[in-house]
């Protein structure tokens, strides 16, 4: 059980930064509604959030307030760790997560009426669904914020957010690191996020992916729009000595319309601890999770090894954001 003693909560200025920020009754569907100023503020409420959760497990902080976790996509770390974000901060969670086949949505119902159903019953609704863009049509029937949980290859905005946030606590910094993408760049939706986050920030970056699996053109104007020093090769080899960031991604297998091709890249990269040898000695190695075959399993006993610290931070900036959503206040 989770002692929620009732202490916690935002000072003034607190609750008019948070004001101030305009995340009061907002959806969150893409990063490009942050600003360097706006996620700083997020990562200072995690930050408090990791604090208090240390001292006493949660707070009622969202008290008699609800949750629904709509997921039409399989979900472990996303779903859980906003289901863990909202009971740790006294509220509820109606879950539609494994069992969507169990719901109405089996019989037909369309995003447009499930969605105006939850609203009902709930204060927010955190998504993910298959198709780009699911989230924005979600928001647009909803009066109540929706969060987009994955739309798709689209966007994965609250992992984004995330793994900023381990970058800068593991590294204690943002500018002037080399940050390497590798993997499954075309279809994973949490690179895409994350890239267009960091064009924000004074970093070189590397995108590391076999030709069918290259980073979509739109995502990669952006990342040259906004001055950045890029390099795209096949080769992880060409940037291990370097990165000070290894954000390694999982083949995408259900984006893939012809298994074949799926087959041919699946094991492109593999991260090993030969190769960790040739890292730098405080370069950090992150992945969104689940893995496949992408990090070999000798590699997370290597203090580098960064990707379980970066799942527990996910629970700390969904109840950021969940709190700032709200109005919580
Ligand atoms: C990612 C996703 O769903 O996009 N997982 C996650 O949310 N941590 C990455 C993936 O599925 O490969």
């Amino acid at each position: 059980m989770i002692n929620r003693p009732r202490i916690f909560s935002l000072d003034d200025t607190q609750q008019s930064v948070l004001n101030e920020h305009g995340f009061h009754g907002q959806d969150i569907l893409s990063v490009n509604q942050f600003t360097p100023a706006s996620l700083d503020y997020i990562f200072d409420v995690a930050e408090e959030m990791r604090a208090m959760v240390g001292r006493k497990g949660g707070a009622d902080l969202l008290q008699g307030r609800v949750l629904s976790c709509l997921f039409y996509e399989p979900s472990t770390r996303t779903s859980a760790s906003f289901i863990a974000a909202m009971e740790r901060l006294g509220g509820s969670v109606i879950p539609i997560t494994q069992g969507v086949q169990f719901s109405s949505v089996s019989k037909g119902e369309t995003l447009h009426d499930t969605i105006r159903t939850l609203e009902q019953y709930s204060d927010v609704i955190v998504l993910r669904h298959p198709e780009k863009g699911a989230a924005a049509i979600a928001a647009a029937a909803a009066d109540i914020p929706v969060i987009n949980a994955g739309d798709g290859a689209g966007e994965h905005p609250t992992q984004a957010l995330l793994d900023l946030f381990t970058i800068r606590e593991e590294l204690g910094r943002l500018d002037g690191l080399h940050i390497a993408m590798v993997g499954d760049l075309r279809y994973g939706r949490t690179v895409h996020s994350l890239t267009q986050l960091l064009t924000g920030y004074d970093v070189q970056l590397s995108f590391v992916s076999p030709e069918i699996l290259r980073l979509p053109l739109d995502y990669m104007n952006q990342v040259r729009d906004a001055g950045k020093t890029v390099r795209e090769t096949y080769s992880v080899a060409d940037v291990i000595a370097s990165a000070d960031v290894l954000y390694v991604t999982r083949v995408q297998k259900e984006r893939f319309t012809d298994l074949a091709q799926y087959e041919e890249v699946k094991d492109f990269y593999r991260i090993t601890p030969e190769l960790m040898d040739r890292a730098k000695p405080n370069a950090i190695v992150m992945h969104p999770l689940p893995r496949v075959n992408e990090i070999d399993v000798r590699v997370d006993t290597d203090p580098r090894a960064a990707y379980f610290r970066q799942v527990k931070n996910g629970m700390y900036i969904r109840m950021a954001l969940l709190a700032a959503v709200l109005g919580k206040a």
